[in-house]
């Protein structure tokens, strides 16, 4: 057995919701007060907001402990000239606790290298707050038989600008492109060898730092497909994105996280 193998049930779930650029106040309202009121279990419950929205929803998590995240980051640090951009210092100032980076959306659709992405990555961690490091291949990468050399290089570029140390403090999404919003989700034994090769490429750096390490898997999670998936040894619990903004169908994915 590995160290990674070894330490796989001393990580505590995760589930968390990324909205995407859906929603209002009134339906994020509504969504809030029902997570709020439905949550029982013992896994960590994660919501990741659209910007003008952070601050309305920390409002209605106060006394609860779901957690507030956003869904990127400036790679600027502090304050500047910067028209559009929000600092990692003013997420954490509103509340969040987690900020995601990397979403293939912000790569294939506003251009984030593998660089910028490393560069938001060790932003978010500046300011105190934990880097949810997405990677994962394309449909045609997959049919060429390239997956594990993408998320290697996704991953090597994060760890080189960041160092090993730094996942002590982050969490990677696995989330396949050809998975996210087509009802297509990675078979568990997919998604498993992938996150086992994540977790296998910090071991060798530092077994300590993988076995704690939690690594979600993203692309088409539902209420129906969450425990098959969370069943699995490296599947730490998921990043989700359309069950996320129907509250029943969330609380599923939570609940089956927490039964594990
Ligand atoms: P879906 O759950 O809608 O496939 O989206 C996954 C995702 O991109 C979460 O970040």
């Amino acid at each position: 057995m590995s160290a990674a193998t070894r330490a796989s049930s001393g990580r505590t779930k995760l589930v968390a919701g990324n909205w995407k650029m859906h929603g209002s106040l009134a339906s994020i309202d509504a969504l809030v007060s029902a997570l709020v009121a439905g949550k029982k279990g013992g896994a960590k419950m994660l919501l990741c907001a659209p910007y003008p929205y952070l601050k309305t929803v920390a409002d209605r998590l106060a006394g609860s402990d779901i957690l507030l995240g956003s869904q990127d980051v400036s790679t600027r640090i502090g304050s500047g000239a910067f028209t559009g951009e929000v600092s990692g210092a003013m997420l954490a100032d509103v509340g969040c606790r987690y900020a995601i980076v990397g979403h293939s959306e912000r790569r294939t659709l506003f251009g984030e290298s593998d660089a910028i992405v490393a560069e938001k990555f060790k932003a978010a961690q500046q300011a105190g707050l934990v880097p949810i490091l997405c990677v994962g291949e394309t449909l045609d990468e997959r049919e060429a038989g390239r997956t594990e050399e993408v998320v290697e290089r996704q991953m090597k570029a994060v760890l080189d600008a960041a160092g090993v140390a730094a996942f002590a403090n982050a969490v990677v999404a696995y989330e396949p492109v050809w998975a996210i919003g087509t009802g297509k989700t990675a078979t568990p034994e997919q998604a498993q060898a992938v996150h086992a090769q994540i977790r296998s490429m910090i071991a060798r750096q530092d077994a300590t730092i993988a076995s704690g390490l939690v690594i979600l898997y993203g692309g088409s999670v539902k209420g129906g497909n969450a425990a098959e998936l969370f069943a699995m040894e490296d599947i730490d619990g998921g990043l989700v994105g359309g069950a996320s903004l129907d509250a029943a169908e969330f609380l599923k994915i939570y609940d089956a996280a927490s039964a594990r």
